[in-house]
């Protein structure tokens, strides 16, 4: 046989061994045709296909001797995706409820690695997206910092906290205090005097965040989750989701949006200014930027939800929609779903946070707030909105509305009408 020949039969040998193990053979032959992805700066110990490699590095040398230079299999070695290792990322917009079911991820235990809304720090820092760029060009700069803090590398996120982290210490990651593996022990370094409180934990007092500490926490954990209402096109997500070192899984939460700007004139109330006007005067020009934002965003949420329920090949049984409301009716049937869907067994941790989550009567207060009486709380928009406002919603959120099966309104008796129910049964997948 000649070397050439032999070369690549034994690649292919190689490979399917690889593959026994790992079950990466597609994304890594992928990798080899024809990615370039970023290194991760942080080394860890990959365990399934170690000593496949060293094989295959072995054979190789001896067949072509000093020859060749196989730097590049060190992928095999450095940076596949450990075995049953997940990566989930909650997409939603603002006032979805996003918070709440982030934290059936962060209650998942010991071994979730979860992050509240990295992007937070990217959108401060760079221009607020605007109706002519309409966030694209947002898009890749988010999803790079994705995917390096999938890969547990902060350094790219580093660069857009502010102030500037001083030897990867900082004290302003947004919400920090969210996230429980923030917050556990090894991560938590001694606190400094003059440090403001809101910096510290509140399950034990911690000191500023040491971010290489935090990449070692995120290193050691099985499995991974990200909350964020940042990225609004779900296509811009590509490149994350086909990276083999990774094993993404999407699940995009959607709300009725009639619901969503009654929570956000509350929520938001200054920003929310002029709907309150309008909603005093009863009148709505259609044309204003405000509506025509409103509009935008349904039209992305949409638009989003067609690429994951259109089932493209690089989504394919790693898209979820879900709505909100469903979660609020049946949380612990859910919750079974979403995490039989990304492949994690749903743990007793998660499981209780939910049921005392969703059955208490006690008001947590701030806006942020995820402790309400779910299946109560779904429905309160239907007595804050205006029927105009509702109104306008429907007309620039129609389509929308269809998809998702939520049901139209005529008049504002049905608006308030407890016992007509506003959402359709629908199944997504
Ligand atoms: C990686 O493996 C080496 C050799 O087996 C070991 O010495 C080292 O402690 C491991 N590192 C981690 C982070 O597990
Ligand atoms: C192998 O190749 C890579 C680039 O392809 C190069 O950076 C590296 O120095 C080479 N290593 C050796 C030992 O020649
Ligand atoms: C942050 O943690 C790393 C890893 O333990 C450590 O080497 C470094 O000294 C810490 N930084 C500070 C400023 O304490
Ligand atoms: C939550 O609200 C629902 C609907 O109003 C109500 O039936 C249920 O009793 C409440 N649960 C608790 C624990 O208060
Ligand atoms: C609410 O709707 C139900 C069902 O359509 C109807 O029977 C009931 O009279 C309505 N209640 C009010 C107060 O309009």
């Amino acid at each position: 046989m000649k070397p050439k020949y032999a070369v690549f039969f034994i690649c292919i040998v190689a490979l399917v061994i690889i593959e026994k193990e790992s079950n990466i053979i597609s994304r890594v032959s992928d990798k080899l045709i024809q990615r370039q992805t970023p290194q991760t700066t942080l080394d860890y110990n990959n365990t399934a296909p170690r000593g496949s490699l060293t094989m295959l590095k072995m054979l190789l040398s001896k067949l072509i001797g000093a020859k060749g230079n196989f730097s590049d299999l060190s992928y095999f070695g450095r940076n596949s995706y450990r075995v049953g290792q997940k990566h989930i990322l909650l997409l939603a917009t603002t006032r979805t409820g996003s918070s709440f079911v982030g934290e059936f991820f962060n209650h998942h235990g010991d071994n979730m690695f979860y992050l509240f809304e990295p992007l937070w720090h990217i959108e401060r820092m760079l221009t607020v997206p605007t109706e002519a760029n309409n966030g694209q060009e947002l898009g890749g700069i988010y999803r790079d910092v994705l995917q390096g803090l999938f890969l547990c590398d902060f350094s790219l996120l580093e660069k857009f906290i502010f102030p500037p982290p001083q030897d990867h210490i900082t004290t302003a990651l947004f919400r920090r205090e969210s996230s429980f593996s923030l917050c556990e022990e090894r991560v938590c370094s001694p606190v400094i005097k003059d440090v403001f409180e809101r910096y510290h934990c509140k399950t034990r007092h911690c000191g500023p965040l040491n971010l290489t500490l935090a990449a070692e926490s995120c290193l050691s954990k099985q499995h991974h989750a990200i909350k964020t209402v940042r990225v609004r096109h779900l296509d811009t997500l590509q490149p994350l989701v086909e990276d083999p070192r990774l094993d993404v899984r999407v699940i995009q939460l959607v709300r009725d949006p009639r619901a969503v700007l009654a929570s956000r004139m509350v929520a938001f109330s200054s920003k929310y200014q002029t709907w309150k006007t309008w909603a005093q005067d009863g009148q709505v020009p259609e044309d204003n930027e405000e509506v025509k934002r409103l509009k935008g965003n349904c039209d992305n949420i949409r638009m989003s939800a067609e690429v994951g329920l259109s089932q493209p090949g690089w989504l394919k049984n790693r898209y979820m929609l879900v709505r909100y409301e469903d979660i609020a009716r049946y949380p612990i049937q859910k919750a079974k779903e979403m995490y039989q869907f990304t492949g994690i067994p749903f743990s007793p941790q998660a499981r209780e946070w939910i049921l005392t989550n969703t059955q208490t009567t006690q008001e947590a207060s701030g806006i942020y707030s995820t402790q309400k009486n779910s299946s109560e709380q779904a429905d309160k928009w239907r007595f804050k909105i205006p029927f105009t406002l509702a109104q306008v919603v429907q007309r620039v959120c129609g389509p929308t509305m269809k998809l998702f099966g939520y049901r139209f309104v005529e008049d504002e008796k049905t608006l308030i009408n407890k016992s007509i129910s506003l959402l359709e049964d629908r199944l997504f997948r």
